[in-house]
């Protein structure tokens, strides 16, 4: 019999992240998990905000009207109505946007639109570094070449190495930058470095993608935008991904979108066509319970919404200063960010210590999801990573 053709794929290797949270999970309720990128509540549960607690028990009076047929390609109009307003308040902005399977999806939209715009030959995305584990791989899938460049200088994020890589590159090429709360570092650019970039960015013929997975979790979700509105002052070129998986709590229901700011409705309808054919050809429409979930709280329980995330963002300020005062001060550049992460200052030896001496789960390079651990834990925690150091 001839060998089977599945017999000649490489061995796959496991997804580190996914790996280390499995392990986390094996070790029960003892263990300390700042492995997957999962705000939990203080009995370590993954934590669903009451404002869509609230929207669930309304939708649940409506199930069986629910609408179950298929959605537009594009994803349901309130939806994408709602999320576009939340990204940029401006109403005299034209948007084009399609719904996603969550900001990963999103992501492989635009990266699969962004290789369009930049045409034959131009396979460059320039990605500051430390990256979100994913970025690398999904910019691959899409087509790209990945250039690294490293944004933090002495524990610190810095635009100076990027602004260099985007001086001495010639061809068009694209740009990925995280809007705010890093992953995984949690420390984003401030806004004289956000503007030092752009300038740069300016003078090239480029496309900026920018990743939108955390508004609401730095500041107001309108301050949150604030990058995005710079690179529209600029005129550059735009695309934004964004996820409703952490700021509404519904990571499994896979709800995002991909948008674009065009010039005009012609240049609207040209993209959310582009858009379509780009989602047909790799899943048809994205699911549209979690588009429904957003549609309803942003109609019916803003108000419940936005306090949701006002906790969200005190719990993870509390849980820092926390740290802050249990770890020496070796650690503190690491906890000045924003957001659910942290790259703790740990040798892999430390973090494999933590693991296996202390059921403290952390990823290799010391990122921890701070918005993972209960606050009750935070000392033991620390306790624990003083005793590996
Ligand atoms: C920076 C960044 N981008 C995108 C995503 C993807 O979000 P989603 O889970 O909605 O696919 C994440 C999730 O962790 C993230 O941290």
């Amino acid at each position: 019999m001839s060998p089977s053709p599945f017999s000649k794929l490489p061995v796959p290797k496991p997804d580190p992240l996914f790996a280390i949270a499995a392990e986390a999970e094996a070790a029960g309720a003892a263990a300390i998990n700042g492995t997957l990128g999962i705000f939990m509540d203080e009995d370590g549960k993954p934590l669903v905000f009451p404002s869509v607690i609230e929207t669930l028990s309304f939708l649940e009076r409506h199930l069986q009207t629910f609408n179950y047929s298929y959605p537009p390609l594009t994803g349901l109009p309130k939806y994408r109505d709602a999320v576009t307003k939340l990204i940029c308040q401006d109403d005299r902005e034209v948007v084009a946007s399609i719904a996603s399977t969550g900001g990963t999806g999103a992501l492989a939209i635009n990266l699969r639109l962004m290789k369009m715009l930049l045409g034959e030959g131009n396979n460059d995305v320039l990605l500051p570094s430390p990256a979100w584990g994913n970025h690398p791989p999904v910019c691959k899938w899409a087509g790209f070449n990945v250039v690294e460049t490293p944004y933090i200088q002495g524990g610190k994020a810095s635009v100076d190495g990027v602004i260099e890589t985007v001086k001495k590159h010639e061809k068009p090429f694209g740009i990925l930058l995280q809007v705010g709360c890093h992953n995984p570092t949690g420390l984003d650019f401030d806004r004289e470095q956000w503007a030092d970039l752009l300038d740069a960015l300016q003078k090239k013929e480029c496309v900026v993608l920018l990743d939108f997975a955390y508004q609401g979790f730095k500041g107001e979700p309108e301050t949150d935008t604030e990058p995005i509105r710079m690179c529209r002052e600029r005129n550059l070129t735009t695309l934004v991904t964004w996820s409703a998986s952490k700021n509404h709590s519904i990571y499994g229901l896979r709800t995002g979108l991909a948008a674009a700011f065009v010039k005009d409705m012609t240049e609207k309808k040209t993209v959310e066509g582009t858009y379509s054919s780009i989602s047909r050809g790799l899943h048809s429409a994205a699911p549209t319970f979690g588009q429904a979930i957003v549609a309803l709280v942003q109609d019916r329980s803003q108000d419940t919404w936005r306090e949701d995330l006002a906790n969200a963002r005190a719990v993870m300020k509390r849980k820092r200063q926390l740290m802050l005062e249990h770890l020496p001060a070796s650690f503190r550049n690491s906890l000045s960010g924003y957001g659910m992460f942290a790259m703790l200052p740990l040798t892999v030896d430390q973090v494999n210590r933590l693991k296996h001496d202390y059921k403290v789960f952390l990823l290799l390079d010391g990122r921890i999801n701070i918005g993972g651990i209960p606050e009750a834990k935070i000392k033991d925690l620390c306790d624990k990573i003083a005793a590996v150091l």
